[in-house]
């Protein structure tokens, strides 16, 4: 039989977790609470569900190729050009595309050991190679990362806030590392979390646009919008550089309940401010109770923690997964001490701290 290309098969498959309702048969529990996929847990925007609804009769016809109307209303939002903006089915793709047009066999893109696990599989599916840079404190250190750039590093992949750390790095450091890269190199700014964050030290990267060409934002309506399942993410960057990824973007990407979800999302600024409030407070909630529990949390900029437990948590996860409670292993991070654990509702938090003084017999 044919083989795949040679890049293809060292590559780790992105494992994704079960659906509730079949882990809820398997585990013999009822009304299990997700809270491991960073999802938003209010639900998706009402207006953009109405939206959706009403895009329904149009199904028969192909979607608009350039994500027309929420091209223009997101730019407009933004303060750029629609040449500035390309969408993807999920940032996710957006990320791809990045590798597919900027890295090819030969080619280095740099990471952070724990950076987002899309970063190297989109790295490596197109023949480039990844190079890791440690993460003290499990945050992006980017003079580390200057010190790996060699003549044939291509891309630098940040995420900011970064995932499954939950950590950021600050505006200081990062104007630095966007004035000193030279602009044949690609750096990428994953902002996936970019509407949870409330601190005066974060770069919107948005906002130097005008000082470096090589730079791209991603984004997303699958966190705050809570749009995960429509799948839209989009980057922000130059005229350009967004004209080359489009070349290889597949026409009708976004499709058209998509478009119109996305679009009436954007609108819904009552969903956004509900969504951030619930998050800060169930951020503080879960950093409070998980500390007095004598767990360490990094300090999270995003609607998740990290949690870390000084030993295997395999069989704290297990037992949560007994109470109901699904959270997230991350272990393919290399992360082997650690789980990560989405911000739910207050009554999701609630659940899941009393599962885990349960199962921690405290
Ligand atoms: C850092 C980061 N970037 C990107 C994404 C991908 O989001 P999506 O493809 O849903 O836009 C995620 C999702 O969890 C993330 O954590």
């Amino acid at each position: 039989m044919i083989k795949p290309n040679n890049c293809i098969e060292g590559l780790i498959p992105y494992v994704p977790g079960k659906p509730v309702e079949e882990l809820e048969r398997e585990l013999g529990v009822k009304g299990a609470v997700k809270i491991a996929s960073n999802e938003n847990p209010l639900g998706p925007s009402p207006l953009a569900m109405k939206a959706v609804e009403r895009e329904l009769a149009g199904l028969n016809r192909y979607p608009e190729g350039d994500s027309f109307y929420l091209k223009r209303a997101l730019a407009e939002a933004l303060g750029v050009k629609p040449e500035n903006l390309i969408f993807g089915n999920g940032s996710n793709e957006v990320l791809e595309l990045v590798a597919r047009t900027f890295l090819t066999e030969g080619d280095e893109a740099i990471m952070g050991e724990y950076a987002f696990i899309v970063f190297p599989i989109v790295t490596q599916a197109v023949g480039a190679r990844r190079v890791t840079s440690p993460m003290p404190g499990l945050t992006h250190d980017l003079q580390d990362m200057y010190s790996r750039i060699t003549p044939r590093t291509r891309v630098i992949f940040i995420a900011n806030p970064n995932n499954p750390t939950a950590t950021m790095v600050g505006r200081e450091e990062l104007e630095w590392f966007l004035e000193k890269v030279c602009d044949d190199i690609m750096i990428v700014v994953d902002e996936a979390y970019f509407e949870y964050v409330d601190d005066p030290d974060y770069l919107d990267t948005t906002s130097q646009l005008d000082r470096r060409r090589s730079l791209i934002t991603t984004r997303t309506f699958s966190k705050i919008h809570g749009l995960a399942g429509l799948r839209v993410g989009y980057g922000i960057g130059d005229a350009e550089v967004i004209s080359y990824m489009n070349r290889v973007r597949e026409p009708f990407n976004i499709n058209s309940l998509a478009q119109a979800g996305a679009l009436a999302a954007l609108e819904d600024t009552e969903h956004m401010e509900k969504s951030r409030r619930v998050n800060a407070l169930g951020l503080e909630y879960l950093t409070a109770e998980l500390q007095s529990l004598t767990l360490n949390v990094t300090d999270s900029r995003t609607n998740f923690v990290l949690v870390e437990f000084g030993r295997d948590p395999m069989p704290i996860y297990d037992a949560l997964l007994r109470e109901g409670v699904i959270v997230r292993p991350v272990g393919e991070y290399g992360l082997k001490t650690h789980l990560r654990v989405t911000v739910g509702t207050q009554a999701e938090n609630e659940r899941f701290v009393a599962a885990l003084r349960n199962v921690m017999g405290k």
